[in-house]
């Protein structure tokens, strides 16, 4: 089979033969129609993830066909029994275990689930991942109730869109962040109240006069940013985290988040009943998924680096087969 492979770090990945998968015991082949990128298959890709093997095929999304079927993959490995918290030995689909940037992708049968029928082939690969990670971090995890007020931090990721559709259907009031003020207008487009530009000085004060203050607040970046939102958080506020790309919070105090009764919770992927959950959700309110851009995979290249450079706005997907 052709695969997208990676040799090394930092070295161009290259679409080319590569033996096919051997499905272990409980295992089934699908042949990916179309996969898609997360911001995790950059960092690998630079070196930043743990247990980095090479070759390596990356991709957790996939929809693809399976004996007739048209299906979409969970990209869970091993959550394990408890919907509280993986288990130690849990991966994720495309690392360490090959992934869907292949013409084949050996997963476990009960990894397959029906394509919503809504959906086209671009859609069904864009949501899986980052699709289950908002669905957990807002309800699981942010205990989002209707007529709340959520601020979503850098509308343009692929997590922070899904979250942004999910919390509108769930009946929130929705405000966001964004490094460009046109991802700023999109959102407000598709539903949400307001926003503020992140590298604006005083954006929190922005956010301040426009919402009054928030009940849930979703961020995959921390960094200074993060020192912020206790003081934009309503009494018995949750923050939620999903992702650290900007590294340490500078300045934080308890005494901002004690008196408030403010929660800070961390959140990871979701559990294989919240990822069922997650594709009802998005079949009974006919979400279709942001789609920023098609690539064949022959151009996986200018893929990753849309992604990389942060221009994207919703999800990069790729065709496997044309
Ligand atoms: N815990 C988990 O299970 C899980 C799952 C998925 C992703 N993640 C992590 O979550 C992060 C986002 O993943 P993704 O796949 O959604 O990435 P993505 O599609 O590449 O989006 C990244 C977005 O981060 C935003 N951003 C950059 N700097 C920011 C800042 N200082 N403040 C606020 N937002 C900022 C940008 O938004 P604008 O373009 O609007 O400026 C950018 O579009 C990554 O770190 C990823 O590793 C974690």
């Amino acid at each position: 089979m052709k695969a997208l492979v990676l040799k090394a770090k930092d070295v161009p990945l290259s679409w080319e033969d590569f033996p096919g998968p051997t499905p272990q015991a409980g295992e089934v082949v699908v042949e990916p129609q179309t996969a898609a990128l997360n911001h995790r298959d950059v960092w690998i890709t630079k070196g930043l993830y743990p247990g980095i093997v090479f070759p390596g095929i990356l991709g957790s999304d996939g929809a693809g066909m399976l004996a007739g079927r048209e299906v979409l993959i969970n990209p869970n490995i091993g959550w394990g029994p408890n919907p509280r918290v993986q288990k130690r030995s849990y991966s994720i689909l495309g690392m360490p275990k090959h992934g869907t940037m292949a013409e084949k992708v050996s997963v476990g049968e009960d990894r397959v689930h029906d394509k919503p029928p809504h959906l086209s082939w671009e859609e069904a690969a864009a949501l899986p991942l980052a699709g289950m990670t908002a669905y957990r971090a807002l309800f699981s995890r942010g205990a989002l109730e209707a007529g709340e007020k959520v601020l979503i931090t850098g509308i343009g990721g692929g997590v922070a869109l899904f979250a942004l559709q999910f919390a509108l259907a769930a009946g929130a009031e929705v405000y966001v962040t964004s490094s460009s003020g046109g991802k700023i207008a999109r959102a407000m487009e598709m539903g949400a109240s307001g926003g503020a530009g992140y590298t604006q000085n005083g954006w929190e004060k922005e956010l301040a006069n426009q919402a009054g203050g928030f009940n849930l607040i979703l961020d995959s970046a921390g960094g200074a940013g993060f020192s912020f939102f206790p003081k934009l958080c309503h009494y018995g506020a949750r923050i939620v985290s999903y992702g650290g790309s900007k590294g340490a919070v500078p300045n934080f105090t308890p005494q901002s988040i004690f008196w408030k009764q403010i929660s800070i919770l961390g959140s990871t992927m979701a559990s294989d009943e919240e990822f069922a959950e997650m594709l009802a959700f998005v079949s009974l309110h006919r979400i279709h998924p942001v789609i920023d851009s098609v690539y064949p995979i022959t151009r996986a290249e200018e893929a990753f680096e849309r992604l990389a450079r942060g221009e994207q706005f919703g999800k990069v997907v790729f065709r496997v087969r044309d």
